[in-house]
């Protein structure tokens, strides 16, 4: 049976840093919504052109074309031992076609950690912000420096400050996601898939924390 993971938690909770390092040891599949997009937008597709307003003033890309937009990506063959999902589902009408696009691929979802940041700490984190232009790698200025300044570690790409992390669109992205992905969090707990990971410590410990919150099954049902 494949395993699905999804990643709950406010903008800048950790939810892109923790799932490069799990899904790399878990095997799975990193599936980020947010990056899908990005890439969209960096090669100016119309799925890219389309979403690149949204993104830049904060607001969620509307359902229809990022549900078939993940159920794309879910169905590529990386994803047939299972995925990590990071930003989707964001909406109840997104994880209600999520539940039904697993059970078509035999899944379903398995657990639901949900990374728990307050909002001062959030503006702090994606105000130090750094992004890799190549891949996506995450840095921060102070909690996660790169070797050399401006160079991402990995993959020797430029860092840049997404355009979304400016202090106002933050503000606007926080309140976006209390009034519309907050409430995801009663609709996984009620279906008992919920576990809440304190998000307040440093990377290691959260990472540790996150694995240890996991399932066996979702650990080695593969
Ligand atoms: P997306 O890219 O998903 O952004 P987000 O949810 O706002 O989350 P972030 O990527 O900002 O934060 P993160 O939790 O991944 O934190 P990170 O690990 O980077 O979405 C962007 C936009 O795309 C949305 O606003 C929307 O427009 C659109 N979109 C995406 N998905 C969509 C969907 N499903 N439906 C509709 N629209 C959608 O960490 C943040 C910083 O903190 C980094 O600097 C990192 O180094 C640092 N850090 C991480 N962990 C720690 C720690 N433990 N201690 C100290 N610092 C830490
Ligand atoms: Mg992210």
């Amino acid at each position: 049976m494949p395993v699905y993971i999804v990643l709950l938690g406010p903008p800048g909770a950790g939810k892109g840093t923790q799932a490069g390092i799990v899904s790399e040891k878990l095997g799975l599949a990193h599936v980020s919504s947010g990056d899908i997009f990005r890439e969209n937008i960096k090669n100016q597709t119309e799925l890219g052109k389309l979403a690149e307003g949204f993104i830049n003033r904060g607001a969620l890309v509307p359902d229809d074309v990022t549900i078939d937009m993940i159920r794309e990506r879910l169905s590529r063959a990386d994803c047939l031992r299972g995925a990590l999902l990071d930003g989707y589902p964001r909406t109840p009408p997104q994880a209600e076609a999520l539940d039904h696009m697993l059970a078509n691929f035999g899944g379903k979802v398995d657990v639901v950690p949900y990374i728990q940041v307050d909002e001062a700490e959030l503006v702090n984190r994606l105000s130090g912000r750094w992004t890799c232009r190549a891949e996506g790698h995450i840095y921060h200025m102070v909690f996660n420096p790169p070797k050399q300044a401006g160079i991402c570690d990995v993959d020797g790409s430029e860092l840049y400050q997404r355009e979304d992390d400016s202090r106002e669109t933050v503000q606007h992205r926080i309140h976006v996601y209390f009034e519309q992905t907050a409430p995801l969090s009663e609709y996984y707990r009620k279906q008992g898939q919920l576990v809440e990971v304190n998000g307040a410590q440093n990377i290691e410990k959260v990472t540790a924390d996150l694995l240890a919150a996991l399932p066996e099954s979702a650990k080695n049902g593969r």
